[in-house]
């Protein structure tokens, strides 16, 4: 069975057995074979909007000898999926602003399940997540080779985000722990290092920005307090 890293592996492990499953942006194919390899998804649709990844994704499937079960489909986003085809979405490796713009422009029809995994920008993703009707029902982070990851699994429903939840995530939150320390610990340091740059500029925007930061800094300062178990 073909291996996965770590960040994948968390990814697969909240796939739902026995669902037909689309992976969006699967470069290798990795995740799609291996789910398909492991007998936990019957079958799957990989996708691609770039032809090199593409090739590498068929290349992968068809050494696998998979092709009758892993469908591999030039485009972007949700547009290779016919309405209904996948129950659960995994959408990996890219930035959560992209991966916001991919699920808004849908289609997400019978859509049960998201399993994401951003690269940074997960605020933004958390907010579009509870503006369209989303909830997540489970988060984790993920240390894979040195860094972290979060993953961010969502279902229908409803679900309202303050401000700090939507930046270190409301199931994070309240799991606290070694790892969402080292996360927050993260946050803090780009937080305060953008703040180090906008502070050197006295145009409004850059001083508005700086406000926003040092904002920022103060609710981070206070997760990473709840989340260390902090008096
Ligand atoms: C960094 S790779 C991540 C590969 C894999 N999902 C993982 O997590 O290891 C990002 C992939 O997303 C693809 N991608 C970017 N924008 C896309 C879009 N709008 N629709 C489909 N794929 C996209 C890129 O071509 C690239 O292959």
């Amino acid at each position: 069975m073909i291996p996965l890293p770590p960040r994948l592996a968390a990814v697969a492990r909240h796939v739902p057995p026995g669902r037909p499953f689309a992976d969006i942006g699967t470069d290798h194919a990795y995740l799609p074979v291996h789910l398909v390899q492991s007998g936990r998804v019957p079958r799957a649709v990989a996708g691609d909007v770039r032809p090199g990844p593409l090739q590498a994704a068929r290349a992968t499937v068809a050494a696998a000898g998979l092709t009758d079960r892993i469908d591999v489909r030039l485009g972007s986003g949700l547009t290779v999926l016919a309405p209904g085809e996948a129950a659960c979405v995994a959408i990996c490796g890219m930035g959560g602003p992209l991966i916001a713009r991919i699920l808004a422009e849908g289609p997400l029809t019978g859509v049960e399940r998201l399993v994401l995994q951003p690269m940074g920008g997960e605020a933004q993703l958390r907010r579009w997540l509870a503006e369209s009707g989303w909830r997540l029902v489970a988060e984790e982070i993920v240390a894979d080779g040195g860094r972290l990851y979060p993953v961010l699994v969502a279902e229908p429903g409803q679900m309202s985000l303050s401000r700090l939840e939507e930046e270190v995530g409301p199931l994070l939150l309240r799991q606290g722990g070694p790892l969402v320390v080292r996360y927050i610990d993260e946050k803090l340091e780009l937080a305060r290092r953008a703040l180090t740059g906008a502070s050197r500029s006295s145009r409004p925007e850059a001083r508005a920005r700086a406000a926003e930061l040092d904002r920022l800094i103060a609710l981070l300062i206070e997760a990473r307090r709840i989340c260390a178990g902090e008096p």
